[in-house]
């Protein structure tokens, strides 16, 4: 079996990262609850084990604490920040808030470099990031100190006769600039990891796992066009075949050539049963004479349960239902401390209702995005699907300000493709998070040709994001812009003015509405 390495959450908000990096070195790991008995532990055989950081304080009343016994089990650990503090008061030592404490970068001084700063000159410096008003007062006795800083003087140590190791700073976060050579040398120096690990091995594991779940009976799975539905109907289909029928339902709030693309990949290319819905009728009935945001969110959620519960229903013997639940939504739901970064809850629409009689295959959910992304390359899928920017699922209709109508959504469609193929022959489609156009509920003076016009303005809108929870306004060069606004003005009838969006999240959001 390969090594793998046991995350324990405190809540910190950096504790997806931690188990990013490790995968990025190419070793397995997973996030659990601390509340994990010593029993689950051994049977769940890690190579090693990392306690997080988290927002509490070790000598408060009712805070997550760890069974003193973890130290006895062998298995190397490194506590970070709160993790640290942690194994400092089992071991006997002290943590006393700081008066003068160190909140972001402080310069580490190596003392003994060790195994952990393997590489690293005794007395040699480098910066660290720290989020942490606590503090070890001395390294408990049978525990050496490594590293300090200017206020902290424990900022790393270690167990004279064990591998147990902790750091006051945070190795996980890009300030930290030693930080991948850190934690490396826990994976590869303490805890002897061999780094033969890839997302691709999850792909095998997850084949095998749906197997397994549904050895028989009718598998459904909805296909939104987006990467994750993508990835996890492919992955199914490998598994199981024909049992497999997707459902896509063209909501008519879908971008220009959705849905084509859709069934010559799906249909046409891999050869799935896809049962291809046309409602863009009634999604735009209950759309009729609807402005506000939310309500549109609700009407649209609303109406996709009803068409999708109904194309399932016509399919015979249905008793699963695939779901692309990736990582983050798992930790979320199962963290000790709960959701640290509350999704909104307008971005679950799309969802089903909890009830159906159909048992769950999500075979993404120990998967991040970019291995959902690796995974979906092993399986075939083409890059343009795989790289695609995130599209919401109420699609158009947060895209059109007002209320949606059909004349609306056809500009907007036309002003998105045009917007999207200059961004893609400028080569910069991968440097955005997201692009897409934004038809406005209001009118301006134009001239063309030897005519005034009154007609629609557009603006159009692209954001470099890592996680779409904050966003800046991309800086496209102005001669492209200048194709763009160009091209949509000359090409799109009813559009006299093409504006471009500079703001950023905070204080904007992504979308207008
Ligand atoms: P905002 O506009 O909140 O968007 O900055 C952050 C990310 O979420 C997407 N988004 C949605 N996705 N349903 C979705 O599935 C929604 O109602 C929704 N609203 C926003 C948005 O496209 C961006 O990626």
């Amino acid at each position: 079996m390969t090594d793998r390495i046991l995350i324990f959450d405190f809540g910190s908000q950096f504790t997806q990262l931690i188990a990013r990096r490790i995968r990025e070195e190419r070793v397995y790991s997973e996030i659990h609850a601390p509340t994990k008995s010593m029993d689950w532990v051994r049977d769940w055989k890690p190579s090693g084990i990392i306690l997080s950081g988290g927002p509490a304080s070790v000598y408060d009343d009712e805070v997550p604490l760890a069974d003193p016994s973890l130290l006895e089990l062998g298995i190397p650990i490194l506590g970070i920040c709160y993790g640290m503090q942690l194994l400092g008061t089992l071991a006997g030592s002290r943590v006393v808030g700081s008066g003068h404490s160190e909140y972001g970068r402080a310069e580490l001084e190596i003392m003994e470099p060790d195994e952990l700063f393997a590489g690293f000159e005794p007395g040699s410096r480098s910066t660290v990031w720290m989020s942490h008003g606590d503090q070890l007062e001395c390294s408990p006795p049978g525990w050496r100190t490594l590293a300090r800083t200017e206020s902290s003087p424990v900022a790393a140590f270690r167990a004279d006769d064990a591998p147990l190791y902790g750091v006051q700073f945070h190795p996980e976060v890009a300030h930290t600039v030693d930080g991948e050579r850190m934690l490396s040398n826990f994976l590869f120096r303490v805890c002897g990891c061999a780094g033969d690990w890839t997302p691709g091995s999850m792909l095998e594991e997850q084949i095998e796992a749906v197997r397994r779940i549904a050895p028989q009976g009718g598998v459904i799975c909805g296909l939104s066009g987006g990467v994750d539905s993508a990835v996890a109907a492919a992955l199914v289909h490998r598994a199981i075949g024909d049992r497999l029928t997707c459902i896509f339902v063209d909501t008519g709030l879908l971008r220009k050539g959705e849905r084509e693309s859709v069934e010559a990949v799906f249909s046409d290319h891999f050869g799935f049963r896809l049962e291809v819905v046309d409602a863009s009728r009634l999604f735009l009935e209950r759309l009729s004479g609807i402005s506000d945001p939310e309500e549109k969110r609700l009407r649209i959620g609303h109406a996709f349960i009803d068409v999708f519960e109904e194309a399932a229903g016509q399919c015979t013997d249905v008793r699963f239902l695939v779901q692309g639940t990736l990582y983050p939504d798992v930790i979320e739901s199962t963290s000790t401390t709960g959701p640290s970064a509350k999704i909104k809850s307008h971005h679950n629409v799309g969802g089903l209702r909890p009830n159906l009689p159909f048992t769950l295959i999500e075979p993404l959910r120990e998967m991040f995005k970019d291995e959902v992304r690796a995974v979906g390359r092993e399986l075939g899928l083409p890059e343009a699907m795989i790289g695609r920017h995130p599209f919401p699922g109420p699609g158009l209709a947060i895209r059109i300000l007002g209320e949606v109508t059909e004349e609306r959504l056809a500009i907007l469609r036309e002003v998105d493709a045009i917007y999207l193929e200059e961004i893609r022959s400028a080569g910069l489609y991968d440097e955005i998070w997201q692009a897409f156009a934004v038809f406005l509920p209001i009118r301006s003076v134009g001239v063309m040709g030897d005519g005034r016009t009154y007609d629609n303005v557009v603006a159009l809108r692209a954001v470099t994001s890592r996680d779409g929870m904050t966003a800046d306004w991309f800086p496209f060069p102005p001669e492209v812009l200048a194709v763009m606004s160009n091209r949509i003005s000359n090409e799109v009838p009813g559009v006299n003015r093409v504006v471009y969006d500079i703001s950023s999240k905070p204080p904007a959001t992504i979308e207008w509405e």
